[in-house]
């Protein structure tokens, strides 16, 4: 898996269009052992391979059904765990992800226990090969089906000591309607439907927790807002919910703003007359029958915001202390 991550190949399927279909492996020790492990056939990678800090992640191509497609892209991941780094939260005791997806981002933690959630078991499925892949003891690690709409199982977090660094890299993304966006990506209308969810669930662990010394958040996402007033509604959101003067806010600005083809594009923040009608031209999401309607959709909901105060969209982080 790691010399195909190398291979040049790989990595311009990976990057491009191409990633629409599977990889078609050329003859070699590597596709011989990738068919011996189940991961090929006839030729035809069944998966995708990520490859981030020396660890390695399977997990679906954009060429599985949306309703139960495991989240391709570690690249949120990447900036969630740089973000992490440069909050000195890196090596937390415990480590609990609400949304692990195929463990990109929980796996990626020096922590010494780890709690992997999430709606799909298709994500489990996955998130249980790359532990083993990656070498994280089974003792130190539970992954169960959660949907963070129902909280967080006090059972498994029980026992939980010391710093506890909660992640939730959830679907962020604004949709006008459902369907549009993928189970990985549907935030609702503003992106924040499971965003409110992730912050009941924390003001609910920080009750549950007692004799946790450390509770800390670090979540991804999307929010409409103001540029020009440097106001955006899922800071406020977090604020509202968890007290005033918890909630550190970054926009990233070095990060492009939406995923249109696999590849990040778009200022950071821009204006969402312009960004939402874009997602439209997506071809791994939308097929072109539904093209013209799902461009008029996000134009309407761009305008929705706009007239409730809210015209730019932004990608950000928000980290939280609630000692
Ligand atoms: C953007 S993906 C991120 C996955 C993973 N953190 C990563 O970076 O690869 C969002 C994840 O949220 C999960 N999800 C969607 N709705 C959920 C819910 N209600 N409760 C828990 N997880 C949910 C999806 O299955 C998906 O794995």
């Amino acid at each position: 898996m790691r010399a195909l991550c190398l291979s040049p190949d790989y990595r311009a399927w990976r990057a491009g269009p191409g990633q629409a279909s599977r990889f078609r492996l050329t003859a070699g020790a590597s596709a011989d052992a990738l068919a011996e492990a189940g991961f090929a056939v006839e030729g035809q990678l069944m998966l995708r391979v990520n490859e981030r800090a020396g660890r390695l992640f399977a997990t679906d191509g954009v060429w599985v059904d949306a309703e139960r497609r495991v989240f391709p892209f570690d690249d949120e991941s990447g900036t969630l765990l740089r973000l992490a780094g440069r909050l000195g939260w890196s090596s937390p005791d415990a480590v609990i992800d609400l949304a692990c997806g195929c463990g990109h981002s929980a796996l990626g933690f020096d922590a010494a226990q780890r709690v992997m959630l999430d709606v799909n078991p298709r994500a489990l499925a996955y998130a249980e090969v790359n532990r083993i892949l990656n070498q994280v003891p089974n003792a130190s690690t539970v992954i169960a089906l959660n949907d963070v709409r129902d909280g967080v199982p006090r059972g498994l977090v029980r026992g939980l000591r010391g710093t506890v660094l909660v992640i939730a890299n959830m679907p962020f993304g604004l949709a006008p309607r459902s369907g549009v966006l993928p189970l990985t990506s549907d935030g609702g209308e503003d992106g924040l439907a499971l965003q409110n969810a992730v912050l009941e669930s924390l003001a609910a662990l920080r009750r549950e927790l007692p004799a946790v010394t450390r509770l800390q958040a670090l979540m991804l996402g999307l929010t409409a807002g103001s540029a020009a007033e440097a106001r955006w509604d899922w800071p406020r959101r977090v604020a509202a919910t968890l007290g005033e003067g918890r909630a550190r806010w970054s926009l990233l600005h070095d990060e492009p703003v939406l995923r249109i083809d696999g590849r990040r594009s778009g200022a950071n923040p821009s204006p969402l007359r312009d960004a939402l009608p874009a997602l439209a031209d997506c071809t791994l999401y939308v097929g072109d029958a539904e093209r013209e309607s799902v461009r008029q959709a996000y134009r309407a909901l761009a305008t929705r915001h706009e007239a409730a105060g809210r015209p730019d969209l932004a990608y950000g982080a928000v980290a939280v202390e609630l000692a």
